[in-house]
């Protein structure tokens, strides 16, 4: 199996289990809780992915949902830092062998729990399709008991980036208002559309002087993404910029926490509660909470 094989290829591996049919599965086995799977990706980077996951999982959290974060920067994450952890074990261990998955799972504020991604370790944005679906094997195993799984993506096109995005139910794309990042969105979704068949995302637009900015951005990448990709985009909703997030990143603690009242913050409680909207699929017990729809689609495509 090739180290960049893209990972829906991989899953039809697996979806010989008698599980794999929807329907039938649902039929045969008792449900179980399901888990809300949620990436949140971008073409460009340092647009504000991992404030975003950390301060909507932190509300989530508060709010009294089981969430857990998965750092998907396998080789330069950096939760922790933004969080002000410290933790001894990270993901690398588990890839490794060393540690088993729920060993390194750290509680973050609001009691959300994290699992951090090393920092500085190149060979992990290199896994082998072997490595990827034993991870996420690995961390379906936790899914049970965690109503929301937010993935905070490295960002980019890289299939080491994209195999983890696509194995969760909703990927949610973020820009900026800086045409670089917008362009970098549209390249983004063009290698979810054309290379892993992801014909609907969700848009956040971070960073913006207003609202209609937000909505501005949202109809010239749907345009075009409607026009050439063939994809529908859901305007998400938008984060204000702030000031007050230097002085957070600084003092290592998310915005939510730190300054509930400040604009960003209230941006932040705004996707959190579209965040806890979003529908739940039922799952039979046999299920994986991740990859359901490619294990689906797979079927669905051999028909
Ligand atoms: N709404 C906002 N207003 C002002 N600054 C912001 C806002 N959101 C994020 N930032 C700042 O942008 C910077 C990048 O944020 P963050 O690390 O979350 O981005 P990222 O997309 O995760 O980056 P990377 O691609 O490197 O992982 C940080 O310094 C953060 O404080
Ligand atoms: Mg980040």
């Amino acid at each position: 199996m090739s180290a960049m094989q893209p990972m829906n290829k991989v899953i039809s591996l697996n979806s010989r289990r008698p599980a794999a049919d929807p329907s039938r599965g649902r039929a045969l086995h008792a449900t179980r809780a399901a888990t809300r799977a949620i990436s949140i990706t971008s073409g460009k980077g340092g647009v504000g992915k991992t404030n975003i996951v950390a301060n909507i999982g932190y509300e989530l959290s508060r709010s009294g949902q089981e969430v857990l974060i998965l750092d998907a920067d396998l080789g330069l994450g950096n939760l922790d830092i933004l969080l002000g952890l410290a933790p001894k074990y990270n993901l690398s261990h588990v890839i490794t062998g060393e540690k088993r998955i729920g060993d390194v799972v750290v509680e973050g504020p609001g009691r959300m729990k994290i699992l951090p991604a090393a920092s500085g370790i190149q060979e992990l944005t290199q896994l082998s399709g072997d490595q990827k679906i034993g991870m996420l094997y690995a961390l379906d195993q936790l899914l049970d008991s965690v109503d929301i799984l937010l993935i905070d993506s490295a960002a980019g096109i890289s299939p080491n980036v994209l195999d983890f995005s696509v194995s969760a139910h909703e990927t949610m794309v973020v820009v900026t208002p800086e045409p670089t990042s917008i362009t970098d969105a549209y390249a983004l979704m063009k290698v979810l559309a054309l290379k892993y068949d992801e014909k609907r995302c969700r848009l956040i637009v971070n960073q913006v002087s207003n609202e209609n900015e937000g909505r501005d951005i949202f109809r010239q990448l749907n345009i075009v993404a409607q026009k050439f990709l063939d994809i529908d985009v859901d305007y998400f909703g938008c984060v204000p910029r702030d000031d007050i997030m230097t002085t957070c990143v600084k003092q290592q603690r998310i915005v939510s926490q730190a300054f509930p009242e400040s604009t960003a913050a209230r941006g932040f409680r705004n996707l959190a509660r579209k965040t806890g909207a979003l529908p739940a699929q039922a799952l039979s017990s046999t299920d994986s909470h991740l990859l359901w729809n490619h294990i689906t689609r797979e079927d669905l495509s051999w028909k």
